[in-house]
């Protein structure tokens, strides 16, 4: 038996089952029928005409503009930034299917059943503080009108579900207990703390409260801040670690901002959390804070469920800005585009904003904004001055930022803009990155026993591209096994048949592919077939990614949608032509594994082999350019 998580396979079956995909995704979006699918703009990218499909036949959606597609599932994480399990108990509550997690353990049972008093006990423990600021006296005068002198609206205290807390010495934890909290848990949630002998003591007391909600809404911790500036008492006082709690996992206002994050493809990171509340005040929703730690590698995907895009707003003074350059480095390094923008003098994103309204607000952000390079040049700049050794260091800073990009376009174009802004030669530049890379793998093997993977060196982009060609083979008989491997190819075969009699996993160097075609020949020993959207449902989102690919609805869009006029015939009117193709698909594989093999002994052995292995490459090659040229005219 399958578990996701804790769902049991057949549950997952049923929820797959029941969420029918134009209905899922018609609860988020105005669907419009086209021939046989359903045609939107899409929910993931910004636009105006639509290129998001719906393929109520498939069971799938596929953007054509920025290329997110999947199943029902897939369209609630995306959409809502749930994990796989969160996602599937989404579609279980929209349609009352009764999720019974797997047996537990006692010890899981218990570790279950805290965190779910944990969520339970942070909700209470929110509408305390909220009902103390709106509905009592001191909450009023004193909580109510610290946020209006801030300039924060009714609806905004709404929205980010503001409190207050008392100043008294176990206000809050005689009302949680009264309504049936025990002291571990609200010691546990840590909404106070135990006294040796017992007594109970509020975290949080004569100060103002602002919950942190995870993606999903749900309060799991609170930062509170004094009232008064006050030397001797802390700016904020906030939870500690739980277990729904981890600091380092979460950004403030996620909640609040994912859709804007989707709808304007870019999220602005500020510091604190009345950044936050004074952004959307100004009708600027797509911000987060990373609440005045340093950035983390977590924090940082949790925003790119939502964007590739992150703009970084920094204060404007200049003493934090150094410090959270790796924050840079840290977003580069996760693939995601990044740009930065520092205020004025003095100024935050708050009072910036408070000063000059969200209008200027967003153009100075759209006039001042630089991308990292640019950035770093800047701040360095101030004091270089002619200083050749400083140069030379900020030089090594930037080529240092750049060999974390995974993207080899984007890093080429990032050496271009360094090459121009600092007048080096790119090649030199290039090479310096090479340097820096075979150093940290030097250094990483020395470390960690060689298992680190780092960065690949610069590469020509014309050898990357001969490569993914070749990998578009394998693709292609993958691809042919998953889409056509039950159709039959003879009286009693079908084509799953001949590609497993004629190969095995390893003539796939491909990881995801590889897994691909592992799995379906588990069902095959077994003598089944994957079931119906198998891999389209896959939790791994690679495979997953993959095999959407595959099941596009392109060619059915193309009969009634112009701007995909393509012709791309049915397959299956090609039987014959698949055949072959498999057939020589899988020879053309093969050779390129022979190649493969003749370049490793190249290195080692002795000159007359070396003259004799050079002419077996040689008879390898021609025979791979062969059947290359014939697949070429098939297809
Ligand atoms: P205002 O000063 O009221 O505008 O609040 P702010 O939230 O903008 O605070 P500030 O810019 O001073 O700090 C940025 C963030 O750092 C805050 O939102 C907090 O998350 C964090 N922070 C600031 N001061 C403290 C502190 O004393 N203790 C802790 N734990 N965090 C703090
Ligand atoms: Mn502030």
């Amino acid at each position: 038996m399958y578990f996701y998580g804790m769902i049991p396979q057949d549950t997952v079956n049923q929820i797959l089952q029941a969420a029918e995909i134009s209905e899922v995704v018609g609860e988020f979006v105005n669907l419009k029928r086209r021939g046989a699918n359903l045609i939107a703009c899409c929910p993931f990218h910004n636009e105006k005409t639509p290129s998001f499909s719906v393929s109520p036949a498939k069971g799938i959606y596929k953007c054509f503009g920025c290329g997110k597609g999947g199943d029902s599932v897939r369209f609630i994480m995306d959409l809502e930034g749930f994990s796989y399990p969160d996602a599937l108990k989404w579609l279980a509550k929209k349609y009352n299917i009764e999720v019974k997690e797997k047996e537990f353990t006692d010890t899981e049972l218990a570790a279950q059943n805290e965190r779910e008093s944990l969520f339970i006990v942070s909700e209470f423990a929110e509408n305390y503080f909220r009902e103390i600021l709106l509905n009592t006296e001191e909450g009023q005068s004193i909580g109510e009108s610290y946020f209006r002198e801030r300039g924060f609206s009714k609806p905004m205290l709404e929205r980010f579900r503001l409190g207050y807390a008392t100043d008294s010495r176990d206000d809050f934890a005689r009302t949680a207990l009264k309504a049936g909290f025990s002291a571990e848990v609200l010691d546990k949630a840590g909404l106070v703390s135990v006294k040796e002998n017992g007594v109970l003591l509020d975290r949080f007391r004569g100060r103002v409260i602002f919950p942190i909600h995870n993606v999903a809404g749900k309060p799991i911790a609170f930062g509170a801040r004094v009232l008064k500036t006050d030397a001797r008492a802390p700016k904020y006082v906030n939870s500690p670690e739980t277990d729904i709690y981890h600091k380092s996992h979460i950004v403030y206002g996620i909640y609040q901002a994912k859709n804007a994050i989707r709808q304007k493809e870019n999220c602005f990171l500020v510091e604190g959390y009345t950044d936050v509340v004074s952004l959307h005040q100004a009708g600027i929703e797509n911000v987060v804070a990373s609440s005045g730690t340093s950035l983390t590698v977590e924090q940082i995907r949790l925003i790119g469920r939502f964007t590739d895009n992150i703009t970084v707003l920094y204060d404007g003074d200049t003493a934090g800005i150094k410090a959270s350059l790796r924050g840079i480095d840290l977003i580069l390094e996760e693939g995601l585009n990044v740009k930065a923008v520092v205020f004025p003098e003095g100024d935050d994103p708050d009072s910036f904003i408070r000063k000059v309204g969200g209008e200027a607000f967003a153009r100075y952000v759209e006039q001042s904004q630089k991308d990292f390079i640019s950035f770093k040049t800047e701040i360095s700049l101030a004091d270089i001055g002619t200083d050749a050794v400083k140069k030379a260091e900020l030089i090594e800073s930037l080529v240092a930022s750049i060999t974390k990009v995974p993207n080899p376009v984007k890093r080429q174009l990032f050496y271009q803009e360094v090459a121009r802004l600092l007048n080096i030669d790119e090649h030199i530049l290039i090479n310096e990155g090479n340097k820096l890379v075979a150093g940290q793998v030097h250094t990483a093997r020395k470390n960690d026993g060689g298992r680190v993977s780092p960065p690949a060196p610069e590469r020509n982009l014309e050898m990357e591209f001969l490569e993914k060609s070749d990998s578009r083979d394998e693709e292609a008989l993958v691809k042919d096994l998953v889409l056509f491997g039950q159709v039959k190819i003879g009286e009693s075969h079908v084509l799953a048949d001949y590609i497993f009699g004629e190969t095995e996993a390893d003539i796939l160097s491909d990881a995801v592919l590889r897994a691909i075609y592992k799995q379906y020949r588990e069902f095959y020993t077994r003598g089944e077939a994957p079931p119906d959207r198998y891999f389209v449902s896959h939790p791994d989102s690679r495979i997953q990614e993959t095999v959407i690919n595959w099941e596009s609805p392109k060619h059915e869009l193309s009969k009634h949608w112009k701007k995909y006029e393509i012709f791309v015939p049915d397959y299956r009117d090609f039987l014959g032509e698949i055949i072959t193709k498999t057939n020589f698909r899988i020879h053309l594989l093969r050779i390129k594994k022979e190649i493969q093999e003749i370049i490793e002994q190249l290195d080692t052995e002795d000159e007359d082999q070396e003259v004799i292995l050079q002419e077996a490459l040689r008879k390898k090659n021609m025979e791979k350019m062969e059947i290359a040229e014939f697949l070429g005219s098939v297809l």
